[in-house]
Order: structure tokens, then C-alpha cells, then sequence
């Protein structure tokens, strides 16, 4: 039985602790966070050990396994004390505050042979498991434009990121899940409307390599919560609502029915809407399952570093984008960064 425990049990971390409590393949040791008032309102109510510092539960607990949701800017330090004592490690996303940090981590997890996967929890939404399945057996035929929407009311907890760390962070990571491809150019757009230092509002538009574009549309100044993705092709669009777990498919009425008659695409008009029949899941119990499988060598993880890593880089060239008011192309950029080997995609 694999000893867990997850350190800063905020808004998402108690999430983990509840889940962990849930689970029969691991048993749940203690939690850790510097708010004393959390740490035991939880302490109490799952019975674990709790701790205000975390090295010392991580030195005192003997843990296999760890899932970190501390604020982003303490990602590295907390991960790395984890990773020296052994432990397989689930952070939560973004990876860590900069491409160099989360560098470290991935370079510290495997000399030590340790899983190390990040929080991309909508990797694990069945809408999108769904998606990604349909699209792998070319069902929307050659697609045009991945269209993310991701609003949210203003969260006045977060001070040490911005909406494009927060939020885009996620899309970026299922585009190029979904589209199986890595970015080539991209311009954003941002705005700083409410909060003290950061961007609140991201437009942002990415061409892909395969010639597919993604755009951008995610902020925190939307008085009601929006999660969806589009996805164009010759045979329709899907639509994925991500809170709810939904999946539609839009027919192009027009599109030919048969694969060789593909190339005789000529029109596009409105066909049958289908709602997909999906069984619902908790994608953070599913993440936290993966995350276990690939500690007890059972599989590898589902999401790796070098996932959240260049998710991470392409949230930076979108900031780096708007700041400039300049389009960036990727490579160039990654390499004048010094970013091109870390990232795996030296010329
Ligand atoms: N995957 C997701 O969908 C998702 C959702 C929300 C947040 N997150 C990520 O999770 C992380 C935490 O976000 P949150 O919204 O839960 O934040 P939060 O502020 O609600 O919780 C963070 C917790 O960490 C604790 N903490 C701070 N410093 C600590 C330290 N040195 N040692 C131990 N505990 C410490 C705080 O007291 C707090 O309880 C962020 O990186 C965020 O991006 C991911």
C-alpha cells in the first residue's frame, strides 16, 4: 500500500486529500500547510497527520507519494524536497514559475527514477478522452481551427500568476494533446484590468505546425464560469463542454460520407446535433489513479514534464507575445531563449 500525502490543502488541495481518503490502493499519512486553521479543520475530519512544515513531514512520514498544491511560486522548492527524499511526486499546474525551474524538476525526478507528472486535470475529463479518441479515427476529416473559451469570474485569492498562467495553461496543454502537434507561431493580446500586477484578460491566436490554428479567449472578468472547446473540420464541429462533461457533435450536412470522396469537399451547411452518451467521472480521481499507477511502475504518467513544461513555455511566449506586440515564432524564440534542448526540440 503506497503511503500518501499532499502539501497546501487550499482550494484544490483538499480535493486531493479527500480523494486519497477515498481510494483503497493508497493510504493517506498526512497533509501539510502553513494555515493553521485549514491544516486541521481537514486533520480532523480525515484523521491524518498534520503538519505547518512540510520538510519535516516529509522526513518524518516515510511518504511514496506526494501531491503538491501549494501556490505556483513555490512549485520548484516544494517538488525538489519531495524528489531529494524519494518520493513520486504529482504537482499541481503549471509545473513550476519558469521553464528553468521545471527543468530542474524533470531532471531531479528521472536521475532518481521517480514519477513526476503535473496537474492538467482535463486530460482526464471524459469529454476529452472522447474527443481525442474520435479525432486519433479521423472523425471530423482534415480539421481547420480549435477554438478554447475559459472564463471565469475575478478570483481575488491568486496573486502570484496571471490568467494566462492560471488558465491558458490548460488549453495550451490539451491543444497539443488534442492536435498531436506543437506550435509554430503566436500572437496574443492582454489586458490588466483588475488585478494589482498581472494580466487578467488573454486573447491569443496559435498557428500549429500541422497547419491548424488555435485561438485563445480566457480571462477572469466574466461574471459566470465558461469551459469550452471548439474543434473544425471538414465534417463538423465538436463541442466540448468541460463542466459539464459534455460532448456534441454538429454534422456538416455537406460533408461527403465516404473517406474517398474526401477530397470533395465542397460545403457546409447544418446537419444533425448529437449529444455523445459519456460515462461521467471525477477527472481529478482519475489524474490521482494515473499518478498512483505510474508511482507503483504499473504504467507511465499520462501527463509527463516535458508535457507541462512546454505547456508552461507557451504561456510565457504568449505574455512575451503582448508585451511585444509581435508575433513570435516558437523555434526562434526557444532558441534565443536558450529553451530549444530543454524543451526537446533542438534544430
Ligand atoms: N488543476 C486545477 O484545475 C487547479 C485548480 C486550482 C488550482 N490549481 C493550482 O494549484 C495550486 C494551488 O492553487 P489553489 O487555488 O489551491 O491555492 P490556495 O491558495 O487555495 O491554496 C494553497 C495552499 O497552500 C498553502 N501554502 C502556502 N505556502 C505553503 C508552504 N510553504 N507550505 C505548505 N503550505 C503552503 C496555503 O496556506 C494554502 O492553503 C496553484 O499552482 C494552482 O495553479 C490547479
Amino acid at each position: 500500500m503506497l503511503r500518501a500525502g499532499v502539501i497546501g490543502v487550499g482550494s484544490i488541495g483538499r480535493h486531493h486529500v479527500r480523494i486519497y481518503k477515498q481510494l483503497d490502493e493508497v493510504e493517506l499519512a498526512a497533509i501539510a500547510d502553513i494555515d493553521e486553521a485549514r491544516r486541521s479543520a481537514l486533520a480532523r475530519r480525515y484523521r491524518v497527520a498534520a503538519y505547518a512544515d512540510y520538510e519535516e513531514m516529509l522526513t518524518g512520514e516515510k511518504l511514496d507519494v506526494v501531491s503538491i498544491a501549494v501556490p505556483t511560486e513555490l512549485h520548484r522548492d516544494v517538488a525538489l524536497a519531495a524528489i531529494t527524499r524519494g518520493v513520486h511526486v504529482l504537482v499541481e499546474k503549471p509545473i513550476a514559475a519558469s521553464v528553468q525551474q521545471a527543468d530542474e524538476l524533470i531532471h531531479a525526478a528521472a536521475a532518481r527514477g521517480l514519477a513526476l507528472t503535473v496537474g492538467h486535470v482535463e486530460r482526464f475529463n471524459p469529454a476529452v478522452v472522447e474527443l481525442k479518441r474520435r479525432l486519433a479515427a479521423g472523425e471530423l476529416g482534415h480539421v481547420f481551427q480549435v477554438h478554447a473559451r475559459r472564463l471565469s469570474p475575478f478570483p481575488t485569492y491568486i496573486r502570484d500568476v496571471g490568467v494566462v498562467m492560471d488558465l491558458a495553461t490548460h488549453e495550451l496543454d490539451i491543444m497539443r494533446y488534442l492536435l498531436g502537434s506543437e506550435a509554430e507561431r503566436i500572437f496574443a493580446e492582454t489586458e490588466r484590468n483588475l488585478h494589482k500586477r498581472y494580466e487578467d484578460m488573454l486573447s491569443g491566436i496559435i498557428r500549429f505546425e500541422n497547419g491548424i490554428v488555435g485561438v485563445l479567449d480566457i480571462n477572469w472578468l466574466t461574471p459566470t464560469k465558461v469551459r469550452e472547446l471548439r474543434i473544425t473540420g471538414e465534417r463538423g464541429m465538436f463541442l466540448v463542454d468541460y463542466l459539464k462533461q459534455d460532448l456534441y457533435f454538429y454534422e456538416n450536412s455537406e460533408a461527403p460520407s465516404r473517406w474517398d470522396a474526401m477530397a470533395l469537399f465542397r460545403g457546409v451547411g447544418e446537419g444533425n446535433v448529437i449529444k455523445l452518451h459519456l460515462n461521467r467521472v471525477e477527472p481529478l480521481e482519475a489524474e490521482i489513479k494515473a499518478f498512483l499507477d505510474a508511482a507503483a511502475g504499473r504504467a507511465q504518467p499520462v501527463v509527463t514534464g516535458m508535457d507541462a513544461i512546454r505547456a508552461l513555455a507557451l504561456v510565457q511566449l504568449l505574455i512575451a507575445s503582448a508585451e511585444a506586440g509581435q508575433v513570435l515564432r516558437v523555434a526562434d524564440e526557444f532558441e534565443r531563449r536558450g529553451w530549444a534542448a530543454t524543451l526537446g526540440m533542438a534544430a
